[in-house]
């Protein structure tokens, strides 16, 4: 019988990762679908997810890391609440999108791929999104913002800091 109490990794809830794997149990060939499922509900791959998926499948674990590290849709640490995309295809970065990673990794304190301390910004570089009338472009959650100078993307990190600021007591 299935134990569906509750595990916890930190305070990641992994309940959810014993449901998927009860639907794709002894399914190894399953491994990139049942991987899609937990990112998607949790935004990230958590380690004692990836671990509870290696037992199950009977997968050793390092195998499974080099799986989900082979895949880029694959995040192996949580996401910012933002997430900021800055595209470096040929039209931004003819615009001068490299000075915006600059000025965006200057702002935030990280690197490609890293998330801020306070959870609210993940910065990734990212090859052409389709948008290239409006470059240098980023993406904010989804969402395309063109034509963006320095000043642009700096209103744009401090209007988000501003609305997710906790007021002062
Ligand atoms: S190169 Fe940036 S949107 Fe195409």
């Amino acid at each position: 019988m299935t134990n569906m109490a509750a595990a916890v990794d930190g305070e990641v809830d992994i309940a959810y990762v014993r449901e998927v794997l009860d639907k794709y149990q002894d399914a190894r060939g399953a491994v990139i679908p049942i991987l899609q499922k937990v990112q998607t509900h949790y935004g990230y791959l958590p380690r004692a997810a990836l671990e509870m998926i290696s037992h199950t499948l009977r997968m050793p674990l390092a195998h499974l890391v080099g799986v989900a590290s082979f895949y880029a849709q694959f995040r192996m640490t949580p996401r910012g609440k933002y997430m900021m995309k800055i595209c470096c295809g040929t039209a931004c970065h003819v615009k001068g999108s490299a000075k915006l990673v600059e000025k965006t990794a200057e702002l935030l304190d990280v690197n490609h791929g890293q998330t801020t301390r306070d959870k609210l910004f993940t910065m990734e570089r990212v090859a052409c999104i389709g948008a290239c009338s409006l470059a240098p472009v980023i993406t904010v959650n989804d969402e395309a913002v063109g034509y963006l100078d320095m000043e642009g993307i700096e209103d744009i990190i401090h209007k988000l800091r501003d609305e997710n600021a906790i007021a002062p007591k």
